[in-house]
């Protein structure tokens, strides 16, 4: 491409917000825009006037260097915990004196975006979304081809047997008809409602228990038409059954049949609802069952990057330009380049073919599996509890923000989005996500899918074999974190739940089977532990937003309403009623607790040998658990099958954490000063609980009760819930209360942790400053920028 001599133009938004083709047959201009809103304060950081770093234009040699290293540690002292706090948060010194003295203060860069325009064959049919960097279609479930031209067939079923006419069970096993671009089953041509689902046991027959309380039993063999697709009212139908009627109890319906997929909503599926995408396709396109179809002229797998065709006007936010340079090639122009002003740290979101997510998503059997939220019959969200949710989270936020870069040669990290939690929850679903090859391990299954997509950015992109992956990123939201991440890929940084460093328990540690890795071959996994707190971080759970939860503001419950000492609520295991019967379940921790402190009786009718009228210690679920989590000064944090999500319990409703778990960090771990906030109390120490929860004072009571107060949105996605909020704001022209109690708060939440925590590591990892390419602008002043 020639840039061509420009001549400068002055010119309002509105008169430049035109489509780019029509400003390229104009002439050959250097545009300057004016974001629609102006904000080069991205972050919301306000600059903290007493750190002002004046620029050093002297020699950089190394001795006034490591005295402006000295000055930024005589500046910003550690507390007497060995805390630097920065924006409120208690760090470990090192990274919260840099990012007080220069995080603070950097300014924005100028970044060359380039929008491409290359085209696929067919325009892929109608049946994919076109890549326009590579101009490589996206097919969608079911097809494939350079044009997306050409039908794949997946089978709803196994093959047949004799035994079983419709092979062995699968979660998409279908005894009517079967959509074979996704493996899904419905009602079909011949009935009154063709697109009613009929998943898995809705199409066979089902036996009533011989006995109250036993399990119905479901025969995989013996098709159930006569009830199905029965047109008598008097029968337990499904296809022809109408929904009012059935509403109305005027007729039978069979209740083993639910409304399992993705799109529809109501007892019998008789609302077409929006389904789950990423970031809803960013107004840009159609949620195509979790697949997003974008609009021409846009791509990426939440439709968030234009291409020239695309109009100025709706470009988003993080690539609101500064200034467009257009070239002069006529209609047929294939890219365009915008100068963003953005802040470093930068990301490259790898736009992967959809095998690693979208596929994923579109073809999934349940609407809960892997997303955080689904639509109800109005369209109005519906926030789930899935753990796993931070995946999608983190994933959905990073895709918006000011960080984001389609420029790989100016990035500092690159994100590989492949979702574990996808492939997981989908491992039964369907013929073609076949475990045969993997003894059943959905470990193993995964394992390949990462190693698949490693291959495919190692070959397709310079990036990786430059640092050998060293600045990736890459994200497993399951149990077992990144145990079973392919050895290969080991080098880059892991975004995970389970930080087990593996210096105690150093094998698998899940009770279900199916995740266990121990089986997995050196040869695939090779020898690391899960996680490696010098380059690793664990990221907070998912935990839904809830108005009314945080209308009552339970972080911030003072210290006289706290009167339990110590509370912990979740499964203790065999010894109790409902309890978990595997004795490796939380690693046998809880069951400890429960034997010394346990406050109901247990199966023996025992209650815990050192059980205390203030120290709480039960498994039972609770309407009040939130509440009863507020009235504690202290709060159990042990693992469950993995992980559990108690860190999170304990941090949003203001409790002090105490963690028991040898050599497993929690969320934040590796770069906030947990002594500042929390407890850690050995395993073996658990006899010893109460009497080292009472040895701290009121004054280190009250000191990390305000920590807690200080940090808890660190532990809260509200970036991602935020972007939801706005969608749903400009769709409906009213938010629901708990977007409206979430954009009350303002202190940094767990996106503008995670960036704060690569803008450190980006200076101050060792492989970093050995590896610094001068000419790269920071931002920041001398200083911040450590040499060897
Ligand atoms: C399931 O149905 C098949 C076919 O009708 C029948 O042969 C078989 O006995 C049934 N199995 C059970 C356990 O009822
Ligand atoms: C633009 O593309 C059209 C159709 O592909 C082609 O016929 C034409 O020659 C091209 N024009 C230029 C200037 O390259
Ligand atoms: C919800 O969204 C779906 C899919 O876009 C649409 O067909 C339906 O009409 C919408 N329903 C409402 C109540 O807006
Ligand atoms: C990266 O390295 C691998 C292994 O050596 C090689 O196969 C691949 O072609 C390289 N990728 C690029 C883009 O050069
Ligand atoms: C794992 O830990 C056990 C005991 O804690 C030890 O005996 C064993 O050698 C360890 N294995 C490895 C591979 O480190
Ligand atoms: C793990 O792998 C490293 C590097 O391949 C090797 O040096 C080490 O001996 C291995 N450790 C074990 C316990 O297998
Ligand atoms: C509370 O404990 C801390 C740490 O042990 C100690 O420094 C401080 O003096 C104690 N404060 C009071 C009031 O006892």
């Amino acid at each position: 491409m020639t840039m061509f001599p420009i001549q400068k133009l002055n010119c309002s938004w509105s008169l430049v917000a035109t489509t780019i083709s029509i400003v390229a047959l104009v002439s050959v201009v250097q545009l300057f825009l004016f974001p629609a809103v102006p904000s080069i304060d991205y972050f919301g950081y306000k600059q903290v006037k007493d750190s002002c770093v004046p620029t050093v234009d002297a020699e950089k040699n190394n001795g006034l260097h490591k005295q402006q290293q000295q000055s930024l540690k005589a500046r910003f002292p550690a507390d007497l915990h060995k805390a630097v706090v920065y924006r409120g948060a208690p760090w470990k010194a090192d990274i919260g004196r840099w990012l007080a003295g220069c995080d603070s203060v950097a300014s924005p860069i100028k970044v060359h975006e380039e929008i491409t325009g290359k085209k696929c064959k067919d325009g892929c049919s109608g049946q994919g979304v076109c890549n326009h960097e590579f101009g490589q279609c996206r097919c969608f479930h079911g097809f494939k081809g350079d044009g997306c031209s050409e039908r794949l067939e997946f089978s709803c079923n196994y093959p047949a047997t004799e035994e079983l006419p419709y092979g062995r069970w699968v979660v998409s096993i279908c005894s009517a008809h079967c959509d074979t671009t996704r493996a899904m089953c419905f009602c079909g041509e011949g009935t009154k409602y063709p697109n009613r689902p009929v998943a898995e046991a809705c199409g066979f027959q089902i036996t009533l228990p011989s006995e109250p309380g036993a399990p119905k039993f479901t025969n995989w063999s013996k098709p159930d038409h006569e009830n199905i697709f029965s047109t008598n009212g008097n029968v337990r139908g499904w296809c022809n059954v109408d929904p009012v009627e059935a509403y109305n109890l005027k007729v039978k319906f069979k209740e083993e049949c639910d409304c399992k997929y993705d799109g529809l909503f109501g007892r019998f599926c008789e609302t077409i609802v929006l389904s789950t995408c990423i970031n809803q396709c960013s107004g840009q396109g159609h949620c195509r069952g979790g697949f997003c179809q974008c609009d021409s002229g846009w791509y990426g797998v939440d439709c968030s990057i234009p291409s020239v065709k695309s109009s100025i006007r709706d470009w988003p936010q993080w690539l609101i330009p500064a200034q467009i340079s257009v070239p002069n090639d006529g209609p047929n122009m294939t890219r365009l380049k915008a100068a963003v002003e953005k802040k470093r740290p930068l990301i490259y979101v790898y736009d992967l073919p959809p095998e690693f997510n979208s596929l994923l998503l579109e073809g999934r059997h349940f609407k809960f599996e892997c997303v955080n939220r689904i639509y109800d019959q109005d369209n109005v969200t519906v926030w789930t509890e899935q753990l796993y949710g931070s995946q999608i989270a983190m994933y959905e936020s990073m895709l918006a923000s000011p960080h984001r870069t389609l420029n790989g040669e100016e990035a500092d990290y690159y994100f590989v989005p492949v979702l574990d939690s996808c492939i997981i929850t989908r491992a039964d679903d369907a013929p073609h996500l076949s475990m045969e090859k993997h003894m059943g391990l959905r470990s193993s299954l995964t394992l390949e899918l990462y190693k698949k997509a490693l291959d495919h950015i190692a070959q397709q992109y310079p990036y990786w074999n430059r640092s050998s992956g060293k600045d990736h990123i890459w994200s497993f939201s399951w149990d077992e974190g990144a145990c079973y991440a392919p050895k290969e890929i080991w080098s880059s940084m892991m975004l995970v739940h389970w930080g087990n460093t593996n210096s105690k328990h150093n094998h698998s540690t899940t009770a279900y089977w199916a995740d266990n890795w121990d089986s997995i071959s050196s040869e695939k996994r090779g020898n690391h532990s899960c996680f490696d707190p010098q380059k690793d971080l664990v990221i907070p759970a998912w935990k839904r937003p809830d108005g009314t939860s945080l209308s009552l503001k339970l972080w911030a419950r003072p210290r006289e309403a706290r009167k339990t000492l110590f509370y912990f609520n979740g499964n203790l295991g065999p010894a109790y009623e409902n309890g978990r019967p595997e004795s490796t379940y939380s690693m046998g921790i809880r069951q400890k607790l429960a034997e010394e402190f346990g406050s109901l009786p247990n199966k023996d009718g025992n209650l815990g040998k050192q059980h205390v009228e203030d120290v709480i210690v039960i498994g039972r679920p609770s309407e009040r658990y939130h509440e009863d989590l507020a009235s504690s000064v202290f709060c159990g944090v042990m693992p469950g099958d993995g992980w559990s999500g108690r860190m999170e319990d304990s941090i949003l409703q203001g409790c002090i954490p105490v963690v028991i778990q040898d050599g497993i960090f929690l969320p934040w771990e590796n770069v906030f000063n947990y002594e500042s906030f929390a407890v850690r109390i050995r395993e073996d120490e658990i006899p010893n609980l109460v009497n080292i929860l009472r040895g701290f004072n009121e004054t280190e009571v009250e000191f990390m009760l305000a920590n807690v107060k200080n940090i808890w949105q660190r532990y809260l996605h509200r970036d991602s819930v935020l972007l939801e909020a706005k969608r749903q704001k400009s769709a409906f022209g009213h938010v629901s209360d708990w977007a409206e109690k979430l954009s009350e708060l303002s202190e940094d939440s767990v996106f503008s942790t995670f960036i704060q925590t690569l803008h450190y590591k980006l200076y101050n990892d060792p492989w970093r400053i050995e590896n610094r390419n001068p000419n790269k602008e920071t931002g920041l002043p001398e200083e911040c920028i450590l040499k060897v």
